[in-house]
Order: structure tokens, then sequence, then C-alpha cells
């Protein structure tokens, strides 16, 4: 039995890419595995937050992780501000991180760009945070999308060096990334990541849209004019992205699907690609209406709480001892 972390931003309403890359196989891991699945409130604080939003936010996330099969009584789910270990780890990995490695995360470089005033050096300590809710529960592996590759390979690297200088107590995770639909791309500009911050509504999917919504969208996803249903990231970066939301919710691989769309036209191809969609997102959608004003997810919160920070608690006092922090107490 292998030990499972994975976290998730409440920083709004999470969209297609954010299950497909990531949620779907928290789902999967829980049957055979010890799970750890993380609403990252400490993270989304790296950008400007509405107050009274973002704590919807962290409900909302909630819901949707239990409304999408995570199970409370299979899997440690709880929100990092309720485990202080995580700061207090985060910080003292943020000593072993140099400013340089940083400075090198594309995440860093792509959310920075424009003013420097701006932008909060939360957003250039962020990863050694994420590096601490991992480390903190010997992780073995981290299911993420591709976009957390980099980070992943920083966990990696803090975690050995750590290790080296100071005590080998963390163990080295690996990361997880599924080989299809680790990528969603937004539906407008296929050449960029879907994103829930992206300003354009109609780019990216929210799991809470509903089935109107999801088929316009599809409908008005940016195609190409050839009229082939063909696998093509370079040219066809559109048609391409939807074979892969399309293979990922029902599990058909791309090839089957070329096939099967062989002399089709994209209408036909679209409106079965919104089909897909609906079948996977709308069951979601109507379970997590049920429990979103429910006392049954508070319940599910501080039980998780209490599990992680018991389990926390241990490694942040194994990485304060190696380190030298606070005190040793005699024995009498
Ligand atoms: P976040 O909140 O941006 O995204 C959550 C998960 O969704 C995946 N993802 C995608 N997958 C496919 N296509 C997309 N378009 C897409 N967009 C997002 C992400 O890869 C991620 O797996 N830093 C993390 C949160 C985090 C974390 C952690 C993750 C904090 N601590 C510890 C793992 C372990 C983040 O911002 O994810």
């Amino acid at each position: 039995m292998k030990t499972i972390f994975s976290g998730i931003q409440p920083s709004g309403t999470l969209t297609l890419g954010n299950y497909l890359g990531a949620m779907k196989h928290f789902v999967d891991l829980q049957e055979d595995n010890h799970c750890y699945f993380c609403i990252v409130d400490e993270h989304a604080i790296t950008v400007p937050q509405d107050r009274l939003k973002l704590r919807e936010n962290i409900k909302s996330l909630a819901a949707l992780y239990v409304a999408s099969g995570i199970d409370p009584e299979k899997s440690t789910l709880f929100i990092q501000s309720e485990v202080s270990a995580h700061t207090q780890l985060g910080w003292m990995l943020q000593c072993v991180s140099y400013i340089g490695e940083l400075e090198r995360m594309t995440q860093f470089k792509d959310k920075s760009k424009g003013s420097a005033e701006a932008v909060s050096s939360g957003l250039l300590t962020y990863p050694p945070l994420m590096a601490a809710d991992i480390l903190l529960y010997k992780t073995d592996i981290v299911p993420v999308g591709e976009d957390q590759k980099q980070h992943l390979e920083l966990t990696r690297n803090l975690a050995q060096r750590f290790n080296n200088k100071y005590n080998d107590i963390f163990t080295v995770p690996e990361v997880r990334i599924p080989k299809v639909g680790a990528r969603i791309m937004s539906l407008q500009d296929p050449t960029r990541k879907m994103s829930k911050s992206d300003e354009n509504q109609k780019s990216y999917i929210s799991m809470l849209d509903d089935g109107k919504r999801i088929e316009k969208k599809i409908k008005s996803a940016v195609t190409d004019s050839e009229g082939i249903v063909k696998y093509d990231k370079e040219n066809k970066a559109g048609i391409s992205n939807l074979l892969n939301i399309y293979s990922s919710c029902t599990g058909e691989s791309v090839e089957e699907l070329e096939r099967k769309y062989e002399g089709k036209g994209y209408g036909e191809f679209k409106q079965d690609v919104a089909d897909a969609v609906k079948s996977v997102l709308l069951p979601i959608k109507e379970r997590y209406d049920e429990l979103i004003d429910s006392e049954e997810l508070d319940l599910v919160l501080d039980n998780g709480a209490d599990r992680a920070n018991r389990e926390a608690e241990k490694m942040l006092r194994k990485a304060k001892k190696a380190m030298g922090l606070g005190r040793v107490r005699k024995k009498k």
C-alpha cells in the first residue's frame, strides 16, 4: 500500500482540466492506497482573493471532491490552513531552497509577468510550501497534471537536499501524470492550458456548468477548416484537444476515435464530445447540489483535519529536531 498526496487550489470553480488531469485519478487511487487530498487555501492567497469568495470556494471544492467520488472513509480530505504544520515546514524548506531555483519555475515566470510591484513574494516561495504539503505525509506518489511536473522535481530535490544536509527523514516522492488528459487546453486558444483563472469563460468548462453551457462551449471551440478528425497537436491543436477530452471521458483511445469519425464532419464529432463531457460532469453536479449545504461536509473536514494533524505533527517534530530548532527536554 502506497501513500498518495495531492492538492487543488480553491481559486474558483474547477475546470474540466482539473478533473481529467487530477481529480478523476484520485478517485481510482483511493481503492488500494493510503490517500490524502488537500484543499490548498494557503496556496490560493499567493494572488489576491476576496475573503468571502475564498471561503465559498473552499467549501465548494470540498463538496466537489466528495461529489466526484472521494470517499472520506477511505481518504483523508482536509483544508491546508487547518493543519499548521504545512506552513511551519514550508518555512523550513524555504530556508533550504535557493532563490535562483525558485525564479526558474515556469509558473512563477508566467504568473509574475507584468508589474513586479504587484507580485507577492508568496508566489515565488510557493513551491517549498507545496513540497512541505507532500513531505509531511511520507508520500510515495503525487498524482498531478503536466503543469505541476516542475514543482514535483523541485520537491524531490528539496527532500534529497534536506536528507543529505540534516537527517534522512523524508520519503522522496514520485510524480504520476496521466497518459491522457494531463494537459487539457483552452477551448478558445488550444495552445494555452485550460485554466479557471482565464478571463474568457468560453475557454473553459467549469465542473458545475449545466448541460446547455457545456454543449455551447464545445460547439464554439476553435478548430480548423480541414474537416478531418485526426490527432495532430502541431497543426490541429483544437481537434487534438477535443480528442483528448473525449478519450479521457469515455476511455476510448484516440486511435479508436479517429477511426470512428473517418469521413464524418466536425458537427457530429463536437456533439458527441459534448455528450461525453455531460455524461461525466452532470452526475457530479447533481451530487454536489445535494452536498453543498449539508452538515456532512463539515464533519468530513473536521475528521480530515484531525487525521492530517496527527500525521503531520509527527513529521514536523522530526524535521525540527533534524534542523536543531527548539529545545530538547532533559528526562528527569
Ligand atoms: P491547481 O489547483 O492549479 O490544479 C489542480 C490539479 O489540476 C491539474 N490541472 C490540469 N490538468 C490537466 N489539464 C489542465 N488544463 C489542468 N489545469 C490544472 C494540475 O496539474 C493539478 O494536479 N500547486 C498545485 C496545488 C498543490 C499541490 C500540492 C498539488 C499544492 N500543494 C501538493 C500536489 C501536491 C496547483 O496549483 O494546482
